[in-house]
């Protein structure tokens, strides 16, 4: 039985904020387990859900010499989906009202105590994986750590590490000084060939020097952040490890995000019945939302995080020709301010036509991808998107601009072969985007037949993690042995 430990800030069924926790809750269930001893280490935030936190039960607690000071870390545990989590308990860091805070220095010095804290309880509750699986920016000192001190402790020696690149764009950056005293890593760390970049101590970089295989969640992104734009000043070093890193698509757990039996929606529906049965769904929206109560409407959905990422710069360009035309548009997201006042803007300006809901719901998310006709993802960069994947399961056609996992997801509509799951442009440029809407909407509305084809294929498509949990296995068993 082959050991190991995804170690994240956030997952799936316990927190979540975007798309890392959806991965980290659905990809080890879909592990063969009979060969795979596989577990999972989070924080435990205090701002979990109550009915969650009931489930943690406590297993022990230790100190640890951490910045100078002596640290409580407690270790709670919890089965879910038939797998097991593990939480790093310690609530003057994971205290708060959401998991990521804006002191951007406690935030670095938060996920340096969570590395060194998992590292530290893996002996204490007896737990040795053979390999550690670590995800995003907030445990790029894993692989170092291991490295470096604790190479010496025979329990962690020969254990082996895989970085996962959820988004390059966050690397946990500080100065070099202040990261020196709180990992205690010695000063020959920070270097160009090592942690230091751009003159601060990088904590993601770290991870991707020391880890013995690297791996982010589409092959158009893998290629992408080894040239300049994508890169995000790394690059230069992806290219140099282009040999150890690959590109694996993520999948979404079919089971939650399904039409058929989805608890959050009121009508179900299949490959079969989406015909009559999917309207009900939008009919259901657009009762709940105020939106004007009308079948033929083209309603297009949003679900995101409100970020510079996800393309709303070029919503906001063009929003106001949009709604010129016969259309519905529904967004649930929160995020950075000025996309959270531009979206609540135009649903004022545009009242029944555009339904603004800032915040968060899961319940909302599942109706949106149901009852919605297509599903908007304009991004300037997307490492894979996971929101389309649910828009595809749930016959809401995707309209993407060709980047990253998109690129790799939806196939763009062909009205020629009569193929494709959505639509996409390429270049980053509103006209462009607007340009695509507005074909996707000629098609809905002139030629619905070939519509429902499309809608048909996206319901098809296997979304499941079966494949790329295949090539996980590989590449644990390539480093394993
Ligand atoms: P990212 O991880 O970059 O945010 P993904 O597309 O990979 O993007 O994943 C986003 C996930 O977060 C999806 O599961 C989506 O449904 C969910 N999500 C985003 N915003 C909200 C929201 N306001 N309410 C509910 N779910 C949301
Ligand atoms: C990140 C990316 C998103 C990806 C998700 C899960 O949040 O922005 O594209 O789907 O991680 O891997």
């Amino acid at each position: 039985m082959k050991k190991i430990l995804f170690v994240a800030s956030e997952g799936v069924p316990f927190i979540k904020t975007g798309g890392l926790a959806d991965v980290i809750g659905s990809l080890p269930k879909c592990i063969d387990r009979e060969h795979y001893d596989i577990r999972i280490m989070i924080p435990r935030y205090t701002c979990m859900r109550q009915e969650m936190q009931e489930k943690l039960s406590y297993m022990t607690h230790f100190y640890m010499d951490f910045n100078w000071k002596e640290e409580y870390v407690g270790v709670l545990q919890a089965q879910a989906g038939g797998i097991t989590y593990y939480f790093i308990d310690n609530e003057k860091y994971f205290g708060g009202f959401k998991p990521y805070g804006d002191n951007h220095y406690f935030e670095i010095e938060k996920y340096i105590y969570f590395s060194k804290a998992v590292l530290s309880a893996l002996p204490i509750i007896d737990f040795r994986p053979d390999l550690i699986h670590c995800h995003d920016w907030q445990t790029g000192l894993i692989p170092v750590f291991l490295k470096e001190r604790f190479y010496g402790d025979p329990f962690f020696r020969g254990m082996k590490s895989v970085m996962t690149i959820h988004n390059l764009k966050f690397q946990g950056r500080w100065n070099i000084d202040d990261v020196k005293r709180i990992s205690g890593l010695p000063d020959h760390y920070f270097t160009a060939d090592k942690l230091e970049a751009y003159n601060a101590a990088n904590l993601l970089k770290g991870g991707l020097v020391y880890a013995d295989a690297l791996t982010t969640v589409s092959n158009t992104y893998a290629e992408e952040i080894k040239t300049s734009f994508y890169g995000e000043g790394l690059d230069g070093l992806l290219s140099a490890r282009s040999g150890d890193l690959r590109g694996i698509v993520n999948g979404i757990d079919c089971e939650d995000f399904n039409p058929e039996t989805d608890p959050h929606i009121k009508y179900h529906y299949n490959q079969e019945n989406f015909r009559e049965r999917k309207i009900k769904n939008k009919r259901a929206l657009q009762k709940e939302l105020g939106l004007a109560e009308d079948d033929k409407k083209f309603m297009i959905g949003i679900v995101s995080r409100l970020t510079d990422q996800k393309g709303f710069d070029l919503i906001d360009c063009v929003m106001d020709e949009l709604c010129q035309d016969d259309i519905q548009i529904v967004v649930l997201g929160t995020g950075e301010e000025r996309y959270e006042n531009m979206f609540r803007h135009f649903d004022w300006k545009y009242g029944d036509k555009v339904s603004a809901n800032i915040y968060y719901s899961e319940a909302l998310s599942h109706k949106v991808y149901a009852g919605c006709d297509a599903f908007l993802m304009p991004s300037l960069f997307e490492p894979c998107g996971l929101s389309q994947l649910m828009a595809l399961r749930y016959g809401t056609v995707p309209i993407v601009r060709e980047t990253g996992g998109l690129k790799d997801t939806v196939q763009p509509y062909n009205e020629y072969e009569g193929s494709g799951t959505g639509f996409s442009f390429a270049n980053y440029n509103a006209h462009e985007m607007l340009g695509t809407v507005r074909y996707a909407e000629a098609i809905y509305y002139k030629k619905k037949r070939e519509w429902n084809k499309i809608v048909d294929r996206a319901m098809k498509a296997d979304f499941s993690w079966h494949v790329s949990a295949g090539k996980y296995q590989e590449m644990y068993d390539w480093l394993i042995g």
